[in-house]
Parts: structure tokens; C-alpha cells; sequence
């Protein structure tokens, strides 16, 4: 780590850049408390040029906590443990359209559905497209932040469920939403409040993503009207970062307090979009 660092503000919503750190070779302590504290100040924290090999990355993100599992396949249909390839490519590796209904494109908090969801996410760009391929983030502090006061009173105390599957009734009608909210909420056991306090900030936020399907102790319809609410107002134009990929861009961010989707906004049979991602495993959301 070299001690000429430069700051720039990425948007007044969310996200830093920082130039002059080598995330390759071994940080510090002190560099890792440094990068924790720009996370809680600015959320997002982006490195340019940086080309990490997979050990490198995973050295990186073990320094912040442990990595978490992946259960997920990947686009070569591999089982993808801690370090995960997101990725528009078929088994041979030529570019392929992205499935419309993949959750990345829509609404997430990593691991949402988790008692302990993911505390930190990196993604490193191996490969990107010409144009676009862009990844937005929403700032759930704001979101809170400009709640209506009564909202704010009315959501306190209130728990939504998670299930997995739930992302996938995204744009169904709220009909067959709580059809298969119903069918979901066998499985489901997780709950999360509404209104989180930040572990480390001490802020408050409103936390919810495309995997909550349920709130707790409401009727399934009204659960649900509100959840979707809830999840237009938090992303709004003006609570949003786009963050538009550089080949060897590293980009770390507090998934404690970030909505985040990707964007299919590139020609995806002519281009390769290829993405490493690791995982620092997961916090208790706390009550605000
Ligand atoms: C993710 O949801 O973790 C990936 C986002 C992206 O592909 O831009």
C-alpha cells in the first residue's frame, strides 16, 4: 500500500474512489479498517486497475471476515463455492442473452433470505462490455431517511419474511404473488425487521429486497401492496448510484445498507460481461 491516496466522490448518494492502494497484495490491518471506514461514510468503495487473481481476491475478502458459500451455479453450470463467476457466457464461452428472470437483475440485498445476510460483496471485473453492463446501487439510509413520519411510526416493529424464491414474483400480479407467497412461506423461516440500526453507523435504514414476500402478523395481500411500496419508494431515481465498469475494477459495498441490480443494458450476444464476486458472511440485522 502506497501512502499517495487520492479520494473522489462518485455521486452524492453513495460511492468513493480511491486510487493509490494495491488490494493484491496483503493489506494491512490498518488498510482494512481504513476501507470498513470509508464503507460506513460513502457505502461504496471503488478501485480502478486492479487485476486480482482468484487467490488474491479471496486473501481480500477473508481480511474483512469470513467468505461466504455460494450455492448458486454459475453460467458454465459449475457449483460455485466462495468465489462466484457472474457471467453472460454458455459452457464454450461465447456471450449469450441473460435469462430475463435472473435475480441479479432485479432489487437484492446479498443473501437477504439468510438469518446472518452478507456483510460486505465484491465484485471484480474481469471482462466488460463496450457500453452499459452498468450495476446500480440504492442507499437505504436515505430511503429511510425520507419516509414520511407516519410511515416511519407505522413500520416499527414490523418483521418481513424471505424466502429465495420469492424474487421470482417480480412483475406477477399480486393475485398470483400471494399464490406463490403462500406455496413459498412452507419453507420459509427467515425475518427481518423493517427498520434496521446499522451495526457500525448506528444509523437507521429500511431494509427489505425482492426476496421478502411476507409480513409478519398481516394479511398476505396487504403484507405484500406495502413490501412493493415500500420497494418503488427506496428505489427511486434519487436514491440510486450507477456504477458503469471498467475492465479490473474492484468494487466493495456495505450490503448492510444497499439495494443492488444489474443492469442488461448491453449488446449481450456480441459482448462478454464476466464478474468475480466473493462474499464476507453475514450480520444479525438489529431492530432499530
Ligand atoms: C450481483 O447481484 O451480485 C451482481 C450484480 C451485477 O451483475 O451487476
Amino acid at each position: 500500500m502506497t501512502n499517495k491516496r487520492r479520494l473522489q466522490k462518485l455521486s452524492p448518494v453513495a460511492g468513493i474512489e480511491v486510487e493509490g492502494m494495491d488490494l493484491a497484495s496483503s493489506l494491512t490491518s490498518h488498510g482494512i479498517n481504513q476501507i470498513k471506514s470509508w464503507l460506513d461514510s460513502y457505502q461504496i468503495v471503488v478501485f480502478r486497475d486492479q487485476y486480482l487473481s482468484r487467490e488474491a481476491q479471496s486473501r481480500l475478502t477473508s481480511s474483512f471476515g469470513p467468505l461466504e458459500e455460494h450455492k448458486g451455479l454459475s453460467g458454465s453450470g459449475d457449483i460455485t463455492p466462495s468465489l462466484h463467476i457472474i457471467a453472460n457466457i454458455d459452457s464454450g464461452g461465447n456471450p449469450v442473452r441473460l435469462d430475463p428472470s435472473d435475480h441479479n437483475l432485479f432489487w437484492h440485498i446479498d443473501k437477504s433470505y439468510l438469518s446472518n445476510p452478507v456483510q460486505f460483496s465484491i465484485l471484480h471485473a474481469l471482462e466488460t462490455p463496450k457500453h452499459g453492463g452498468d450495476t446500480q446501487f440504492a442507499n437505504l439510509y436515505l430511503a429511510y431517511n425520507e419516509l414520511e413520519p407516519k410511515m416511519k411510526e407505522r413500520l416499527v416493529g414490523l418483521r418481513a419474511r424471505y424466502t429465495r424464491g420469492a424474487s421470482k414474483m417480480v412483475g406477477r400480479d399480486i393475485n398470483t404473488d400471494i399464490q406463490y407467497a403462500n406455496d413459498q412461506n412452507q419453507q420459509s423461516t427467515v425475518s427481518h425487521p423493517l427498520i434496521h440500526t446499522h451495526p457500525s453507523t448506528g444509523r437507521k435504514l429500511l431494509f427489505l429486497d425482492i426476496h421478502a414476500d411476507h409480513i409478519e402478523g398481516q394479511p398476505q395481500e396487504q403484507g405484500l401492496k406495502l413490501l412493493k411500496d415500500l420497494l418503488e419508494h427506496a428505489t427511486q431515481e434519487k436514491f440510486i448510484y450507477t456504477h458503469n465498469w471498467l475492465q479490473g475494477d474492484v468494487v466493495i459495498w456495505d450490503n448492510r445498507c444497499l439495494l443492488h441490480r444489474a443492469i442488461p443494458n448491453f449488446a449481450m450476444t456480441a459482448n462478454r460481461r464476466i464478474l468475480r464476486r466473493s462474499l464476507v458472511r453475514g450480520f444479525n440485522p438489529i431492530q432499530a
